[in-house]
């Protein structure tokens, strides 16, 4: 694949058959396959500025959405990421509980899909798959391992804010414990150079983070000190049952992003989130506002790594994660 980006509008090369990689992660990924992923998620992203919003690299492919657990951005991502791509494809949502995933992608696998894309209530799942199908795998989240394309939209937003991100503070807040997306997240800032803080509650906080090139805190006023950007991660509904901390107000009130605690980061600041967040419980409700105009970016930026994702899974023999 080309470092540049996608020559978007030209009917791109399309990947040959029989050549597929999977997308699984991004533990691992060298900064050179970082920025390949990014510059081909630029490329889309260049193309979806335009009135006509497709581009056919994908023409005559098949592609199918395995959603085993609940996913609501992610899935329309790849759903809308395929059709702007030309592919065919199908989203399935449901599977019988008696059936084995293997049983299941054995059944998916005689439709001839050229990228199956999963989300799966447990880690190692995409893993798992990419072993025994015949397809490309791209991982939609598996449990709380790894989201590798909510990664790169993460990444491609405040790249988009800022001209780079080396020496600049990122804060990851909020509920690392019950993120699904916080490992590549830490993956992707870090290669990228920036200097990653994560703050949680001492018991949301998981030990292995520290294994990431990241500082790790449990004091947001410290950890918020000359900080760019804050990531929040929403407190999982798993953990809203007081055996983790105590009872919400008491987590918005040591954790929560207010306007109080954003004082001691730059003025410039952007606020970033990783998921559906609940207003009171993980922020002040009147930073709303300037939350929606970064999530309308990332979005933006999401679908283009989808589809970046679908093509690359599509391609050659290189595996990352
Ligand atoms: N960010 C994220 O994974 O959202 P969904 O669960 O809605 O896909």
């Amino acid at each position: 694949m080309s470092n540049h980006a996608l020559p978007f509008g030209a009917d791109p090369c399309p990947p040959a058959p029989h050549q597929r990689r999977h997308l699984l992660g991004l533990i691992g990924a060298s900064r050179a396959q970082l920025d390949q992923l990014l510059s081909l998620s630029r490329g889309y992203e260049a193309g979806q500025q335009r009135a006509v919003k497709r581009a056919p690299s994908l023409r005559g492919r098949t592609i199918i959405n395995l959603f085993l657990s609940p996913s609501t951005r992610t899935r329309a991502g790849f759903e809308l990421a395929a059709q702007r791509l030309g592919a065919d494809v199908v989203s399935v949502g449901t599977a019988d509980p008696e059936e084995s995933l293997l049983t299941l992608a054995h059944g998916l696998e005689a439709l001839r899909p050229d990228v199956l894309v999963l989300r799966h209530p447990h880690a190692g799942a995409a893993h798992f798959l990419a072993q025994h199908i015949d397809a490309g795998v791209v991982n939609a989240g598996d449990g709380l391992r790894e989201h590798p394309t909510q990664a790169l939209a993460e990444s491609l937003t405040l790249l988009h804010y800022f001209e780079g991100l080396e020496g600049r503070k990122i804060v990851v807040l909020g509920d690392a414990l019950g993120s699904r997306v916080v490992r590549s997240t830490l993956v992707a800032l870090t290669l990228l150079g920036a200097d990653v803080v994560v703050c949680a509650p001492p018991t949301l906080l998981p030990s292995q983070l520290s294994a990431f090139c990241c500082e790790t805190t449990h004091d947001p006023d410290q950890a918020l000190r000359g900080a760019s950007a804050v990531l929040l991660l929403p407190l999982a509904r798993a953990h809203q049952d007081g055996q983790s901390l105590g009872d919400g107000a008491d987590y918005h009130r040591f954790f929560g992003l207010t306007s109080a605690r954003l004082k001691w980061a730059r003025p410039d600041c952007r606020l970033l989130h990783s998921g559906p967040l609940r207003r009171t419980l993980d922020l002040e409700p009147g930073l709303t506002e300037r939350l929606r105009e970064a999530a309308h970016v990332q979005a933006h930026f999401a679908l283009a790594a989808r589809m970046a994702a679908l093509y690359f899974a599509s391609g050659g023999a290189l595996r990352i994660g």
